[in-house]
């Protein structure tokens, strides 16, 4: 039998399809993707793929942020090349966000030669025109090391409270801020050395040449509200000028005709954005760059951000854009922050979750809906209570979208070999939910998926209500009323079909899977106004299943299992000690070496920890005591028992931490860089158990 659609009296007209282009904040190439970060990628994604959707031509583009000194001190720390440590991260961070079905048209990196062609070319620009100013300024300079120190490199004692071990700009401990000359005694966070001050010549992009635009674009829609006010107290307190320059030894693009001298890492960062869109042009020739990038274009520019980053992206960048000749973004779109359960993200409740971690464990569109559930278009913090998110996506994916489908298609199967009759028994309900389209569309276009996410679940309720009131599972008992429960099934399948089409940005594996099973093409938003009939369904297989909330445990341990494996990597000096020179960790008084209680511990039991990649399990005799540990060892020592027998040094007063295998008491200290390379510390022969380490 043809499939065949009923359709709607009014066609449906389609405006010009809209160009738009998205970008979402480059992640920096030294790190894990995490679940914070996840928000905006999500979030993002959603919008995109609503666009698409719509049929609008929507480009998605990201990349790596790969430059600046933190890379190239972890490449260093590492023993490898910067870009061999770049490609790595690009490689993690790609899988992560395919893994969490990020759809990017484009994941480049912002060490490659379209950036560097298109800052030089921007800075070029600015320069010409006049914007560029240079002077000395006189900063911290780590003579061991030969490299000016930017403040979170340097430490020292806070000039107010005097609080030890504080960062060159702020202060933990008291909340005051200062300059790096004011602290006490600093010292070099990477090498320990005392730095001395030192005069060099920097570049300065002349910020306030635009201040009349910037207070013009700021208030022209560009912004939500809350951060336009946040701008006009900047803009009234009057800009500064912005220096772009730092001195070797930097990972970045070198200024053009000033050797030595690189582009601060947050000028090339947004920069980013146009050479990711000018590589894919290079891979997709209908792309035309200068039509997305001229100062005339008529495509849309949407940047999507989190709240730390607005000052780059309302103020420097737009500014950067318009003394270079190009179009200024149609909108800067700012979130909140991610917490977790009520709190800031945390590596010791386990909280600070991976999204590899999250991904091992968990189905990711669980999070997808979640994440869309809470979002709206304002700037306030989301949080993600663990809780809460399993009651909600039980309740509102499995219990009440996928239900209905499941509900029905048993009895179109059993009784109609699979064929969904024409049937609209429900008139006034299949109204509703066309009724509700444009609004759920609008609160998709608004970045309102909270509300969308509310609409769409109100209609699921009345489609369970109607089919409950109907009970086709009694109706197919009655003799003679088999072609009823025929209407009302294939009523019930359209439906759903209904839903999935709203909440395919969301959801895209659930919304292919029910496309198969409704045998249907790639649902476009349109497809709403069609009804389903006469129409042969697949078989239907279950689209999502509960979230167990052993699963999210199970995450949770895992999270405590990645810092447990990071603290031996800590604590043991990384390099190969002749390559690579450890930075010396921050100074310590006596005192508070003398805190740290250090033992000799036998190692009387080694093995295997069931379920834990990077764990063993050690127990330790301490001489009037045993100890369980757990320990990230793993990996250099692939026979447990060969340990057995040995002597090792143990710290005997770290708290305890409770973890998924059981609680770890205390930890055993090894050097190497990680990996196979971990050395286990032993003493010399004569030492016993539980004798103090001094
Ligand atoms: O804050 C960050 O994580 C930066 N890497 C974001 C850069 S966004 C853009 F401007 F490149
Ligand atoms: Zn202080």
């Amino acid at each position: 039998m043809p499939t065949s659609f009923v359709l709607p009296v009014q066609p449906i007209i389609m405006s010009e399809p809209r160009q738009i282009l998205v970008t979402s904040a480059l992640p920096y190439a030294n790190g894990s993707i995490h679940l914070g970060h996840m928000l905006e990628y999500i979030q993002t994604d959603i919008w995109v793929r609503f666009q698409k959707q719509r049929g609008n031509q929507c480009i998605y583009v990201c990349a790596d942020d790969a430059h600046g000194s933190a890379i190239m001190l972890r490449a260093e720390k590492e023993g490898i090349t910067p870009e061999a440590l770049i490609a790595g991260v690009q490689a993690e961070h790609s899988g992560d966000f395919a893994d969490f079905l990020v759809n990017f048209d484009n994941f480049h990196s912002t060490h490659a030669e379209e950036n560097r062609e298109l800052a030089t070319g921007i800075y070029l620009k600015l320069r010409d025109a006049g914007h560029i100013a240079t002077r000395s300024v006189t900063q911290y300079f780590d003579p061991d090391k030969g490299m000016f120190l930017a403040d979170r490199f340097i430490k020292g004692t806070c000039p107010k409270c005097a609080a030890e071990d504080q960062y060159g700009d702020n202060c933990e401990k008291c909340g005051a801020t200062y300059e790096p000359t004011e602290l006490k005694d600093p010292r070099s966070a990477i090498s320990g050395a005392t730095p001395v001050l030192r005069d060099s010549k920097h570049f300065f992009f002349k910020l306030p040449d635009f201040e009349a635009m910037l207070k013009q674009w700021t208030r022209s829609g560009t912004l939500q509200d809350a951060v336009a006010n946040k701008i006009a107290e900047w803009l009234d307190g009057g800009l500064q000028e912005w220096d772009i320059s730092r001195d070797a030894p930097y990972f970045g693009f070198e200024i053009p005709d000033e050797p030595g001298k690189y582009f601060y890492v947050w000028l090339d960062a947004p920069v980013g954005y146009m050479a990711s869109f000018k590589n894919l042009c290079k891979r997709r020739p209908e792309l035309d760059f200068d039509a997305f990038w001229n100062k005339d274009s008529t495509a849309e520019l949407y940047h999507f951000i989190g709240k730390d980053i607005v000052n780059f992206h309302t103020l420097f960048w737009p500014a950067m854009l318009e003394g270079a000749g190009y179009r200024k973004p149609t909108a800067v779109n700012v979130h909140g922050y991610l917490t977790v359960n009520g709190q800031k993200m945390s590596k010791s409740r386990g909280t600070f979750i991976k999204a590899r971690t999250y991904l091992d464990h968990l189905n990711p569109e669980y999070l997808r809906y979640y994440y869309a559930s809470k979002l709206s278009r304002g700037v306030d913090d989301l949080d993600l209570n663990l809780e809460d998110f399993v009651q909600k996506v039980n309740s509102d994916l499995v219990g009440k979208v996928v239900n209905i489908a499941s509900r029905c298609a048993g009895f179109i199967h059993k009784g109609n070999a699979g064929v969904m009759v024409d049937a609209n028994p429900e008139p006034l309900l299949w109204d509703t939910f066309q009724a509700a389209a444009p609004a759920i569309a609008e609160a998709y276009e608004h970045r309102d998926f909270g509300r969308a996410m509310r609409e769409i679940m109100a209609l699921a309720d009345l489609a369970n209500a109607w089919i409950a009131d109907k009970a086709p599972w009694a109706l197919n008992k009655v003799e003679g009323k088999q072609a009823e429960v025929q209407e009302i099934c294939a009523f019930g399948v359209n439906l759903f079909r209904q839903l999935v089409i709203f909440l395919k940005p969301v959801l895209p594996n659930l919304s292919a899977d029910a496309e198969s099973f409704l045998n249907v093409a790639p649902l476009s938003w349109q497809d709403h106004a069609l009804r389903l009939a006469n129409h042969q369904l697949n078989p239907f297989t279950p689209l999502l299943t509960r979230i167990e909330p052993a699963k999210i445990d199970a995450m949770i341990e895992a999270s405590k299992e990645d810092l447990a494996a990071q603290s031996t990597e800590a604590a043991a000096p990384q390099g190969n000690g002749e390559l690579v020179k450890e930075p010396l960790a921050a100074e310590i008084n006596f005192d508070a070496f003398a805190a740290v209680d250090l033992r000799i511990a036998l190692i009387e039991k080694c093995e295997f920890v069931e379920g834990a990649d990077k764990l063993l399990r050690l127990t330790l005799d301490i001489g009037d005591a045993k100890r369980n540990v757990f320990s990230g060892i793993k990996s250099a020592y692939p026979d447990p028992s060969k340990l057995e027998g040995r002597l090792t040094l143990y710290v005997a007063n770290l708290a305890p931490r409770k973890m998924k295998f059981g609680i770890s008491e205390g930890m055993v200290l090894a050097a190497g860089p990680g990996g196979e390379e971990i050395f286990l510390l032993s003493p010399d022969a004569g030492a016993k158990p539980g004798q103090r380490v001094h």
